[in-house]
């Protein structure tokens, strides 16, 4: 569904923050996107979005933009707007009478655990609660491609498990191809189906993929206590720590003006 080949981008005439990244998604495919922070992440998922256009190489998208979801780790739920509204937004956009958007809103709020809340405004809601809006808001469109950058890392451990369960129930039931950011190494290697690594920037490139070694429909609570799921994650460390460089806090005595 997606094919990039040998991609570079840079912002303006700056160092390209991306150079010769390869890599591809295959149609109902999971595969989480990770790399140290600043390395162009959130630039690639803005390259695929269409936000942002690179400066060579090979960038293939087999779906409708129409058919691409977006979720994004801030809230982007309108204020003056109720949970419903926000949730039948897009419904209207494509022509659904406001009943009918109303009523498919209500399905998908019912769904993501928020039956009833649906004339609450945001200011009104949870963080968590305010993250399932915005999910039922995107499933509500029925993406083909989903979208996300670091959707859940706003949330407390808890809740981002639960999030996660039931995105994941969703889009297995929905065979929606996904392409997520996450810096948690641990989500990346029990949810998805690929984690692609990226290099240390700039000019950030594809490290190495990882094959995640679960089939679906998946249960993560067993996924979590296999052998197959430690080593994996074992080995994403080993290979995320070689591009991370952590300044080592130095043995030098501070000058006397600062410690007078
Ligand atoms: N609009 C912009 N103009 C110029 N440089 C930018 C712009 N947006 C991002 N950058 C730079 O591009 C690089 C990649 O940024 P990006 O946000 O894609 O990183 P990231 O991998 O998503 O980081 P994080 O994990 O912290 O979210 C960074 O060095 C950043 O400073
Ligand atoms: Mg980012």
């Amino acid at each position: 569904m997606l094919d990039i080949s040998k991609l570079t981008f840079g912002y303006g005439s700056a160092e390209p923050v991306l150079e010769n990244v390869s890599f591809g998604v295959e149609r109902g495919e999971f595969v989480c996107l990770i790399g140290p922070s600043g390395c162009g992440k959130s630039t690639l998922l803005r390259i695929v979005m269409g936000l942002a256009q690179a400066r060579s190489g090979i960038f293939k998208l087999d779906v409708d933009r129409r058919d691409v979801g977006f979720l994004f780790q801030s809230n982007a739920l309108l204020p003056w707007r109720t949970a419903r509204e926000n949730v039948a937004l897009g419904l209207r956009a494509r022509g659904a009478t406001r009943q009918a958007a109303g009523v498919e809103a209500d399905h998908w709020l019912e769904s993501v655990g928020l039956a009833g809340l649906g004339e609450r405004y945001p200011r009104e809601l949870s963080g968590g609660q305010c993250k399932r809006v915005s999910i039922a808001q995107v499933l509500a469109l029925k993406p083909q491609l989903l979208l996300m950058d670091e959707p859940f890392a706003s949330l407390d451990a808890i809740v981002r498990r639960y999030i996660t369960e039931d995105l994941l129930a969703w889009v297995e039931s929905a065979q929606t191809t996904v392409l997520m950011v996450t810096h948690d190494l641990e989500e990346a290697a029990s949810i998805s189906d690929r984690v692609v690594m990226m290099s240390n920037g700039p000019r950030a490139r594809v490290k190495a993929t990882f094959d995640v070694p679960f089939g679906r429909p998946r249960d993560l609570e067993h996924v979590r206590e296999s052998r197959g799921y430690a080593s994996l994650v074992a080995r994403l460390w080993g290979a995320l720590s070689e591009e991370i460089h952590v300044p080592r806090r130095s043995a030098q005595p501070a000058p006397a003006a600062l410690a007078a």
